[in-house]
């Protein structure tokens, strides 16, 4: 297959672009990236010299150079992940989620429809979502504790039953994108899939997201800026197991379904912040709670969704998926990735990595 990943600059992209390439030298692996500030070519380095490996600067709301790219390469699947991704930007900018994230998603089904002409045989259109659409769960049990069946903050989960209710620009944007890839399935047969995940950690995340943001904060002695009072959950999944997961339903996923992803690892923010604070200082040598003081309370995010929580059983019990990593040994992972790579760190910190992309585009 010639397949075109989008956004495999950014965090989960370039994953799933490594898995790919790595995993698959038959296929040919397209990576179409906008390089906004979240997309990062660093993050590709290794792969970059690959036979079955090429990159396309391209922004996915232009339709004509989308419909090229796809002739161009003669591309049959499409794993699209491009995305404004940061609910604390939509806050400040709908417009631009609404444009990547609705108008830059319909521009790619248009342009597949267009390509494909209605010829589906071995083709498909592969959308990724979050769990943010279904909008916020409960906290049954503030205090915590295992409920039969339920999570250790609440009883109910995000099913794929569960309707959409999502609060967010972000989360409205990336609703509104599953409704009109499911409009293409139901409408013009487009074989797509869709799948929802809870929230990623692991290496290559851009350090405005909770966990690198406080990991380098930690680190330079900074203070940490915990929204509201800590308690919000989010149910947390290693990097790597998202990409297997994707790779998986790319693959033998059932035609115009949609799966569910997550860790069951739900964590309440302020006791992850400590489990961070507590490894960055044993890896670094410094004294256990010498850093809990950067703990700093600050104003809560605008609507900010109490608690996320996935259950993931359908891609389980359908294609065999779970988890792979224990959290104490994927954040370990995560931590010590981010102590060794301070560069990596640096250059986006700086803004040197955005003046590179500015000077190697600047003529085109
Ligand atoms: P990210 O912000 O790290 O990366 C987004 C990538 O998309 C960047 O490389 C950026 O340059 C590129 N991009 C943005 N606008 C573009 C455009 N107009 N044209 C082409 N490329 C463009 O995002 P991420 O965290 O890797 O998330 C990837 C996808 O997974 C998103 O669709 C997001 O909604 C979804 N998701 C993320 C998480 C998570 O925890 N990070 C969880 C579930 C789902
Ligand atoms: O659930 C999946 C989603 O997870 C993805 O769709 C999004 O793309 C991804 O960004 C992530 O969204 P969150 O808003 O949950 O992630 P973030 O890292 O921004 O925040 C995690 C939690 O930490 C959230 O409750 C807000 C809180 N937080 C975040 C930051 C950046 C803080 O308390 N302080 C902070 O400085």
């Amino acid at each position: 297959m010639n397949i075109m990943i989008t956004g495999g600059a950014g965090f989960i992209g370039n994953h799933v672009v490594r898995l790919f390439v790595n995993k698959y030298p038959q296929h040919r692996i397209v990576c179409a990236d906008k390089l906004t500030y979240a997309g990062n070519l660093a993050n590709l380095a290794d792969v970059e010299h690959r036979e079955n490996y090429c990159f396309e600067h391209v922004d996915i709301c232009d339709f004509d150079s989308i419909v090229a790219l796809m002739r161009k390469h003669n591309i049959d699947g499409i794993i699209h992940l491009a995305a404004e991704s940061h609910v604390d930007r939509s806050i400040k900018d709908p417009f631009t989620f609404a444009q990547t994230n609705v108008m830059g998603t319909l521009s790619l089904l248009q342009a597949a429809n267009m390509c494909w002409q209605g010829n589906y045989e071995g083709k498909r259109f592969y959308h990724i979502s979050t769990d943010e659409v279904y909008g916020a769960l409960q906290m049954d049990n503030p205090q915590g504790g295992n409920e039969p069946g339920g999570g250790p903050w609440g009883t109910a989960f995000f099913t794929e039953q569960t309707p959409y209710h999502p609060h967010s620009p972000y989360s409205a944007a990336k609703a509104s994108s599953d409704h009109f890839v499911r409009a293409f399935h139901d409408t013009y047969g487009m074989p797509t899939l869709i799948s929802n995940c809870s929230n990623n950690y692991g290496p290559y995340q851009f350090p405005e997201k909770l966990i690198p943001l406080f990991i380098n904060n930690i680190r330079h002695r900074r203070p940490l800026p915990v929204y509201g009072k800590g308690e919000n959950v989010r149910d947390w999944l290693f990097v790597e197991d998202h990409a297997r997961a994707i790779d998986l339903i790319f693959h033998e996923g059932r035609v115009g379904d949609t799966y569910n992803i997550g860790g069951f690892n739900e964590w309440k923010n302020i006791d992850l912040i400590k489990v961070l604070i507590r490894t960055v200082d044993r890896l670094l040598g410094r004294a256990d709670g010498e850093d809990d003081n950067l703990i700093t309370f600050v104003t809560d995010r605008a609507g900010h969704d109490m608690r996320y929580a996935i259950d993931s059983r359908k891609l389980k019990t359908e294609l065999g998926w779970q988890p792979s990593l224990q959290f104490e040994e994927g954040i370990e992972r995560t931590v010590k990735w981010y102590l060794e790579n301070q560069a990596w760190m640096d250059n986006i910190t700086s803004g040197e990595y955005m003046k590179y992309y500015q000077e190697m585009y600047a003529n085109r």
